[in-house]
């Protein structure tokens, strides 16, 4: 699986790395003992761990304003990326998902109820329309295939499992594009091939980890 994230993760440890280089230049220094440059250089450290920090944090806010893509070339990799968005899911959240018959939406939704604290058996709720899954943070797990349009969101409850505080995970949401909430995470699932797909990821707030 690649992540676009991992760019990120590749960025904060060439950025540790330069730090732990500048501490060791300041340790060599103290061994040396030239009083001056002992100094000249604990200040020039405190100044790039500053200033990278804020690099850092600019680099993620810039990475929040673009989708998330991730090429998933296995249906584990696809559980995978749904254990991903878990990570930085809160409670109240809608992740509404889109994508063709069989691109994968069951398998992030396994993934991804794994991710939350879930153990149980994850099944597409093409039937019973909504599945729950009582993890620390419950996820609903709903099937929209079966629906006519929005008006059908009365039968199955959908504002009530809006108000749980849990999370709504919902395959086939082209069905009930205009009742989506405007904050909603947007998870797209597209067949580049055999077992390619590519996941794109919109809205997930990456800064508000849950662990
Ligand atoms: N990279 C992949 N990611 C996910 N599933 C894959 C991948 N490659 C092959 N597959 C296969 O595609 C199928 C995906 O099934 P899944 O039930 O998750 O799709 P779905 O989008 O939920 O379908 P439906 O619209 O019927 O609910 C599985 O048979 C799985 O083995
Ligand atoms: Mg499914």
């Amino acid at each position: 699986m690649s992540i676009d994230y991992l760019s990120l993760a590749i960025y904060q440890k060439v950025c540790s790395a330069h730090i732990s280089n500048w501490f060791i230049a300041v340790n060599t220094l103290l061994h040396s003992q030239h009083t001056y440059g002992i100094i000249m250089m604990a200040i020039a450290s405190i100044v790039i761990f500053h200033w990278q920090t804020v690099i850092s944090i600019r680099f993620e806010t810039i990475y929040l304003e673009k989708n998330m893509k991730i090429f998933s070339k296995s249906e584990s990799e696809t559980e995978q990326a749904g254990e991903f968005l878990a990570r930085f899911i809160s409670p109240g959240s809608v992740v509404a998902m889109f994508g063709d018959l069989g691109a994968g939406k069951t398998a992030f939704v396994r993934g991804f109820a794994r991710g939350m604290g879930y153990t149980g058996r994850v099944t597409s709720p093409t039937y019973s329309l909504v599945n729950e899954y009582l993890a620390p943070i419950p996820v609903f797990h709903f099937d929209m295939y079966r629906l006519e349009g929005e008006d059908d969101l009365f039968d199955i409850g959908w504002e009530d499992y809006l108000g749980r505080g849990g999370i709504c995970i919902a395959e086939w949401c082209e069905r009930i594009r205009d009742a989506l909430p405007p904050e909603s995470i947007f998870v797209t699932i597209e067949k580049s091939g055999e077992n390619n797909r590519i996941i794109t990821i919109e809205g997930a707030d990456i800064e508000n980890t849950r662990s």
